[in-house]
């Protein structure tokens, strides 16, 4: 959309949070508030955003930079009017129209923009505002509409009287400007009102003054209006947004067999034919090929599942890679940079970091695994630890294509198997293994014969073991 810049307006503190970061840097389905706000205007085709920052400013930068937006500095908040006031010094000269959009409003909808924007120019008015019809509007702005439907005033909660308080239409803190108008009207607005503040809205009162107006554009879905003021808002927000997401999913042919129960963060992707099960948490920029099955308990955070991936109950991974095909769990560790390759089984109890495991491999029981690098049709036995690190640096393993490991092997690195060799349960392997070699290393066991029957005879008692016939002249 061509000369349309929007105000993103995010100085304020929100004391209502109770909390030291700012209120638009508060996470909702894994991103700050304000990112949703600002994801929505560029969804609306719109792309110069000035974000005017105050309170904690450095925690909103992250959101600035994502969308390559400009910043205003508003020192102190003197109100909603003040900080467009802010914005407007820093739009670029080919912005014709200004949306303005509340940094705190993370539902609203790229439609819903666009829907407001097309209003104002149907009629040609100065201004026109998104409103919003609710149950319970208190703490909103109040709409009073003039007998033919245009907007004759905005009042504030604070300032209205009991009958304008029992108005339900509720002012959005969303609007379309000409900036022509934006821009003669804004240093007009006084603060003389409850708060002291200079309000945006009484732009309304200025548009008027002019013999032009403003339109109302009210929201299909109330929801939309919602702005997030307390942590239990967040919480109404999260949930509704949550639903969203998962709706859009299901719509994409991806099973969720209990939304309630469900949760997934905004930028995560699921393919077709994946069955999402109860009780699991995708996170970040989680990305999930065609039909992958995640189960209960399950956490996944930045990482990338191919098709056909099954992570079986309770795996927890973070930034790792799972190639087409693997089975996890249940209670598989991924910690960063672990890949698994395809078909390989990594099973309960196994701690995968920063390793590569190679396709059709199998870990299946109580192992850990950190840097190294593991063939093809490996097969690492229960209880196999890489000890990777001596307390000062990391060190390397790496197993050649077809190496068995035997159950409680220490793989002490740097060390290397060649391919097709294999290791002795029990082991502790210090030197390299050349390929196709059997490696041992564990003391020779030794056995007493009636050791037990002469000095522990309790114990078979116990046991309810008779104490067997010893030969004659057995010691
Ligand atoms: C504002 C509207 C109200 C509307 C509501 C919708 C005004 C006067 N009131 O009220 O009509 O129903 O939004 O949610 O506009 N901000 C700044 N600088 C400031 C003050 C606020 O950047 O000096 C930012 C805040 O960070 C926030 C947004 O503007 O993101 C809205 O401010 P807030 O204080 O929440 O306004 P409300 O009282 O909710
Ligand atoms: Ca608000």
């Amino acid at each position: 959309m061509k000369g349309v810049s929007a105000i993103i307006l995010a100085a304020g503190q929100g004391k209502r949070m109770k909390s030291s970061l700012p209120k638009v840097a508060h996470s909702v389905l894994g991103k700050p508030v304000v990112w949703h706000v600002a994801q929505a205007a560029r969804a609306a085709g719109i792309g110069e955003m000035v974000f005017v920052l105050g309170y904690g400013r450095d925690k909103i930068l992250p959101t600035v930079e994502a969308f390559a937006g400009k910043v205003a500095i508003q020192e102190s908040q003197f109100g909603t009017g003040d900080a467009a006031r802010c914005g407007l010094a820093e739009l670029s000269a080919g912005a014709k129209e200004v949306v303005v959009l509340c940094g705190d409003a993370p539902l609203i909808r790229p439609a819903t923009i666009r829907a407001v924007l097309a209003a104002r120019r149907r009629k040609g008015a100065a201004a026109s505002v998104l409103t919003g019809v609710l149950e319970e509007p208190s703490g909103y702005g109040r709409i009073v509409r003039d007998p033919d439907g245009s907007v004759a005033k905005i009042v504030e909660e604070k300032d209205a009287d009991a009958a304008t308080r029992k108005i339900r239409e509720v002012n959005a803190g969303m609007y379309a400007f000409d900036r022509a108008f934006l821009a003669k009207a804004l240093p007009r607005v006084s603060d003389v009102n409850a708060q002291r503040e200079f309000y945006l809205t009484d732009l309304v009162l200025e548009a008027l003054a002019e013999g032009t107006r403003v339109v109302p554009v009210a929201a299909a879905d109330p929801d939309e209006v919602r702005g997030i003021n307390s942590r239990r808002e967040l919480a109404e927000a999260s949930r509704i947004l949550l639903r969203k997401k998962l709706d859009e999913l299901m719509t994409s042919g991806v099973t969720v067999i209990d939304p309630s129960r469900t949760y997934v963060e905004t930028e995560v992707v699921v393919g077709q034919d994946s069955i999402l099960e109860p009780g699991i948490s995708l996170l970040g920029k989680t990305r999930a090929g065609r039909g992958v099955r995640i189960q209960a308990g399950c956490v996944v955070e930045d990482c990338v599942l191919g098709d056909g991936v099954h992570l079986k109950p309770y795996c927890v991974m973070t930034s790792s890679r799972v190639r087409n095909g693997a089975i996890l769990g249940p209670f598989s560790h991924l910690r960063p940079e672990a890949d698994i390759g395809e078909g390989a089984h990594i099973g309960n109890f196994v701690e995968v970091k920063k390793s590569r495991i190679g396709k059709g491999s199998k870990a299946n029981h109580l192992a850990y695994l950190g840097d190294a690098v593991v063939g093809r049709k490996v097969n690492v036995g229960a209880g196999t630890i890489t000890c990777n690190y001596d307390g000062i640096a990391k060190y390397q393993t790496v197993l050649g294509d077809g190496v068995f490991v035997g159950s409680d092997t220490m793989l002490v690195a740097p060390v290397t198997v060649g391919k097709g060799a294999l290791i002795g349960a029990g082991s502790t392997i210090t030197k390299n293994v050349p390929p196709y070699a059997l490696a041992l290393c564990r003391p020779e066991q030794k056995n007493f014969d009636f050791w037990v029957a002469r000095k522990k005879p309790e114990l078979l008692k116990k046991a309810g073991l008779a104490i067997p016939a010893m030969k004659k002249g057995d010691k």
